[in-house]
């Protein structure tokens, strides 16, 4: 008798449902097709601009004009929905970001344009002061350094009505004030945009992922006195996963259609966490941080960029999200068609 004899011979298995592409095909749990990605778009001025941003590569601030081009692409390959960031120029950026509130600012345009040339594509706007703000801050900041909730949620609730009126499918205050879904929702109601949905952004946490992000609008808060170094007074403590599910019933109550936590993946128990309590659609935000590590260890040679991005998105939708922002959504869905 050899000593393998003797072992226990397991009747279970799980190994046989491995053995052929064919099996695991069979038997995958999570499929991820590229109808449900959001592309964001950073929007800068001006004709037949390109500008790359550094520490994202592959991506860059595109005019209106190249902007269009690349939203006939990624309906070509089944990326539909597109979340615009207008990079603003510094001599528009005040205290109030008022220009924030004119009809002829580069987002109106941008989202104008985009629909009139692409009536099918899905157009989802950022509700937040900071592309505006020359502090830097999603909000409005008092003198003594406050960011105010009640008045900033009032200009933000007028920016999803301009959002709305220029032909914005749906808007997604990224903010983080309280409140500021149902006031928003009331404002659309009453401008008779009951149509158009609020993506909220209910667990935003004040990550250090979003660096390349504020590099790519130059949106960081601003070392100035008076001015909060951070964003950690609204947006929420990493440490913190219980505070988010308060978050979700607020927002649940001030009628958001869609959820989001942002960043994505270091907070997959985040979204799993909401998953099982929110029966709304929940989205995940693939922040500017999580994709240029991928494509700076993929630039080094030390990690496959194909296997790693996919196998990030894949571990998102896992892990509940329903739709992903995504700097990789036009790779991905270029990949899939392969
Ligand atoms: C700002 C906003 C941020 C992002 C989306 N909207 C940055 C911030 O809160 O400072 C970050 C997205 C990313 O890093 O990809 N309202």
């Amino acid at each position: 008798m050899s000593p393998q004899d003797q072992l226990p011979r397991p009747e279970r298995r799980p190994r046989r449902l491995r053995r052929s592409a064919v099996i695991r095909d069979l038997v995958r749990e999570t499929v991820l097709t590229p109808q449900k990605l959001v592309l964001p778009l950073f929007i800068i001025d001006g004709e037949g601009i390109s500008q790359p941003i550094d520490a994202m590569p592959g991506r860059a601030r595109l005019s209106i004009d190249l902007a269009i081009e690349e939203c006939h692409q990624a309906l070509e390959l089944g990326v539909g929905a597109f979340a615009l960031f207008p990079a603003i120029e510094a001599s528009l950026k005040t205290p109030e970001a008022e220009h924030a509130l004119d009809d002829g600012n580069l987002l109106c345009r941008a989202v104008r344009d985009i629909k009139s040339e692409l009536p099918g594509a899905c157009i989802i706007t950022d509700i937040a002061l900071d592309p505006y703000s020359s502090m830097g801050h999603d909000g409005l900041v008092s003198p003594e350094g406050v960011i105010l909730n009640d008045e900033t949620v009032d200009v933000l609730a007028r920016m999803a009505v301009l959002h709305a009126s220029a032909g914005a499918d749906i808007v997604a205050p990224s903010d983080m004030m309280d409140g500021r879904v149902a006031g928003i929702r009331a404002a659309l109601d009453q401008a008779r945009y009951e149509n158009i949905a609020i993506l909220s952004y209910t667990a935003k946490y004040a990550s250090s992922f979003y660096g390349p992000f504020r590099e790519a609008l130059d949106s960081a808060p601003v070392d100035a006195p008076n001015v909060p170094g951070d964003k950690k007074t609204y947006q929420m403590d990493p440490a913190n996963s219980r505070e988010a599910l308060i978050e979700m019933v607020l927002d649940e109550m001030e009628a958001a259609d869609i959820l989001m936590v942002k960043p994505a993946l270091p907070y997959l128990d985040v979204i799993a966490r909401l998953r099982e309590r929110t029966d709304l659609p929940l989205a995940a935000y693939h922040v500017s941080g999580e994709y240029a590590m991928v494509k700076a260890a993929a630039a080094n040679g030390w990690l496959d960029e194909r296997a790693c991005m996919t196998e990030s998105l894949l571990a998102i939708a896992r892990a509940g999200a329903d739709l992903i922002f995504t700097y990789a959504a036009l790779d991905y869905a270029r990949w899939w068609r392969e």
